[in-house]
């Protein structure tokens, strides 16, 4: 808690070009307990070395990515928004969490086995302690809330075992957080092929709606959209996963229902139904693309949110961590 409020924490990754599935299953979902919550937002550059970057880009992702979480609708005055290398309580932490987590749950992790198997040059040991650096992140502000969406739900569950083995030794120092999973779009797919999930690092373009894409781009992808045979638009998983899928977005788009969204489409062609759903796709991100034209141009706006938040995160972090420093026994500052 801080004040009498609960604590969210969050972050995203910026690597590579940030995607609907980010959009649909995280951002909009921050947007939404943004009110409710005291709220961290992260951009978690530190994360994205596990993989080799280049670093001007790096450099610029982390910033377009920042701005777009403005734009997205989280006020800097309300939520802290940060980058996570500006903050040195998370490495201090996961140093520390490091020495409570076992090999065994780290080899477990899905995200480590497919990131290593596509990096196979590079199977570095922060890929492997990757999950420790991201309950750093979580612990460091005691949040009781993390939203995600679902391919993350490994990484939390493993940040809860690690926080409760934590207290189990030393008494109550982390709040155990709480996923919190949007009702829609919490796993959108590729529009290649619905089995998988629709990832910033596909090698096909057509596969992910990037967030910058402009409106043909979107149209264009939709109607490559791989579907199936049925001719019914219908929610069936295992027979049309993809037909699902593109329901899933044109319902994380409007608001409506499944329910509704199949009676709206009901007897009507696949052809349709795609432009529909891309239509409810450019709706959506044109104010987002015109707000983050609009911030680009504000520098001095930006450097001060990047400022001010790295102090406050910096500040309410080094309570946990000083408690944790405590708990563990090294030596108390002499000041
Ligand atoms: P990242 O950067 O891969 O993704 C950011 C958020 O987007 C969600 N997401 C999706 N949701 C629905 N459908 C999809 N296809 C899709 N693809 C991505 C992710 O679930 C995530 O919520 N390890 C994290 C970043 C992180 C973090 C944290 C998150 C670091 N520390 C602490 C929460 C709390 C990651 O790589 O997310």
């Amino acid at each position: 808690m801080i004040g009498d409020r609960k604590v969210l924490f969050s972050g995203m990754q910026a690597t590579g070009n940030l995607t609907l599935g980010n959009y649909l299953g995280a951002l909009q979902n921050w947007v939404n307990l943004s009110e409710e919550y005291e709220c961290f937002y992260s951009v978690v550059d530190m994360h994205s070395i596990t993989v080799r970057q280049d670093p001007a880009e790096l450099r610029r992702r982390a910033r377009a990515l920042l701005t777009l979480y403005i734009a997205a609708g989280l006020d800097p005055e309300k939520c802290c928004i940060y980058y996570q290398s500006h903050v040195s309580g998370h490495a201090e932490l996961a140093w520390i969490l490091n020495c409570f987590t076992y090999m065994g749950e780290l080899s477990r992790m899905t995200q480590f086995k497919d990131k290593s198997s596509k990096h196979a040059d590079n199977i570095n040991a922060g890929l492997f302690t990757y999950p420790v650096l991201m309950a750093a992140d979580i612990l460091l502000y005691q949040a009781d809330v993390v939203p995600v969406g679902i391919d993350q739900m490994q990484h939390l569950e493993l940040t809860r075992d690690i926080a409760q083995r934590f207290n189990a030794i030393y008494g109550d120092v982390f709040t155990v957080p709480e996923p919190y999973i949007g009702k829609v779009g919490a796993k959108i797919m590729s529009l290649q092929d619905p089995m998988k999930k629709m990832s910033k690092s596909d090698e096909n373009p057509n596969a992910s709606i990037y967030l910058m894409d402009d409106p043909d781009t979107i149209m264009r992808k939709f109607k490559r959209a791989v579907t199936d045979s049925e001719g019914s638009v219908a929610y069936d998983e295992e027979k049309q996963p993809g037909i699902c899928n593109l329901i899933d977005i044109y319902c994380a788009c409007t608001g409506n229902s499944r329910d509704e969204t199949v009676a709206e489409f009901s007897g009507k062609g696949y052809g349709e139904f795609k432009t529909k759903v891309g239509e409810s796709v450019v709706e959506k991100l044109r104010p987002l693309q015109e707000k983050v034209a609009e911030l680009e141009k504000n520098k001095d706006f930006i450097d001060s949110v990047i400022k001010n938040n790295a102090e406050k995160a910096q500040y309410v972090s080094n309570k946990t961590l000083r408690k944790v420093q405590k708990k563990v026994g090294f030596p108390e500052r002499i000041r």
